[in-house]
């Protein structure tokens, strides 16, 4: 195919594309050895990205899976609230998070402040953050939670009202499930609150007989159409158990990668316009490159604020009964 010289790197081919990132892959591989690194890459992560990695996963999982090991060194491909839950558990390690810039704008719609406020406008209720929170905030509630447990942790947490952020779908699916008050935050993630139950009726249009995955950030009508509701660790299990062999997944599009290596006799698709978190997409396998060589960005928080936020996270785990398959727990990680 003719191409425009544009002088030096450039690219002639997609095999001399592909051969480019398995020979950044190599050297990934080879210094993080050299700095006794773990990589960990969310399940929404690029498929390169992923394969590198030594654990995949979700959010939180991935964090305490990465304090088990005695790597000193941990790059955290993923989103800024997710490196800062790393840190918060693994004090001791670097933990990088190779793109500054990739945030999770449904983590910064709540404010340690605001929540701070909230809890005093509403006595007596027990706060419950959702991980995508940042630490601030986390040190401000009562208990963390993830999509896995959420409905496990207000069940069993002490009192009748609970006060929820910042996702209001994943507390309406909550609200739902719990004989208790709900008040939610009026946050959520654009991608998925950006799924309509029009897209995911046009995607089963092209796939009659398809499930649907639905992961509980989605909105209400989108999950009244679904026939499973997980978090992204939770998802591969449903397929896997289910008899069907086709899956409409209503999450961010990366997941379809992780889904299709654990049930590869299964077939996955997008709602009809496919659900894309750009943040989730900058890392790349360049700027893991950059973050070993470099041990930048690094994030770090104030030590008060770390104590405090893991206070947050300690009281979920030492909730009653935990092992996951407790009531309330959709089967995935924590
Ligand atoms: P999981 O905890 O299900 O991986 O979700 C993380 C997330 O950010 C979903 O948008």
């Amino acid at each position: 195919m003719a191409h425009q010289d544009t002088g030096v790197g450039q690219i002639d081919s997609v095999e001399e594309m592909l051969l480019d990132d398995q020979a950044v892959a190599e050297q990934v591989l080879k210094v993080k050895e050299e700095r006794n690194a773990v990589i960990l890459a969310h399940n929404y992560q690029r498929p390169e990205v992923q394969d590198i990695a030594d654990i995949t996963g979700g959010s939180l999982e991935l964090s305490r899976e990465a304090a088990k090991t005695d790597a000193d060194v941990i790059v955290f491909c993923g989103v800024h609230f997710m490196a800062e839950t790393a840190h918060i558990l693994s004090p001791d390690k670097i933990v990088l998070l190779p793109e500054m810039h990739a945030g999770c704008p449904l983590a910064d719609m709540a404010e340690a402040g605001q929540v701070a406020r909230a809890r005093e406008e509403n006595p007596g209720a027990v706060v419950v953050s959702y991980v995508n929170t940042t630490a601030e905030v986390k040190a401000v509630s009562d208990y963390c939670c993830t999509s896995s447990n959420a409905v496990h942790v207000v069940r069993a947490v002490e009192g009748d009202r609970v006060l929820f952020v910042p996702d209001r779908n994943l507390g309406r699916y909550v609200a739902d499930r719990v004989d208790k008050e709900v008040i939610l935050w009026d946050g959520y993630c654009s991608t998925h609150d950006r799924i309509t139950v029009e897209q995911v009726e046009s995607a089963l249009e092209a796939h009659p007989g398809a499930e649907v995955i639905a992961h509980p950030e989605c909105r209400p009508e989108v999950l009244a159409v679904s026939d499973h509701i997980h978090s992204t660790s939770g998802m591969a299990d449903a397929a896997l158990r289910s008899n069907a062999v086709e899956f409409i997944v209503a999450t961010e599009s990366g997941m379809l990668y992780p889904l299709g290596k654990a049930a590869p006799g299964n077939s996955f698709y997008s709602p009809a316009e496919e659900p894309l978190c750009p943040t989730m997409k900058l890392t790349t396998l360049a700027s893991v490159l950059w973050a070993l060589q470099t041990l930048e960005p690094r994030i770090t928080l104030p030590e008060e604020i770390r104590v405090r936020a893991l206070g947050a996270v300690e009281r979920m785990l030492a909730l009653r009964p935990f092992p996951p398959g407790g009531e309330g727990w959709d089967g995935g990680g924590l």
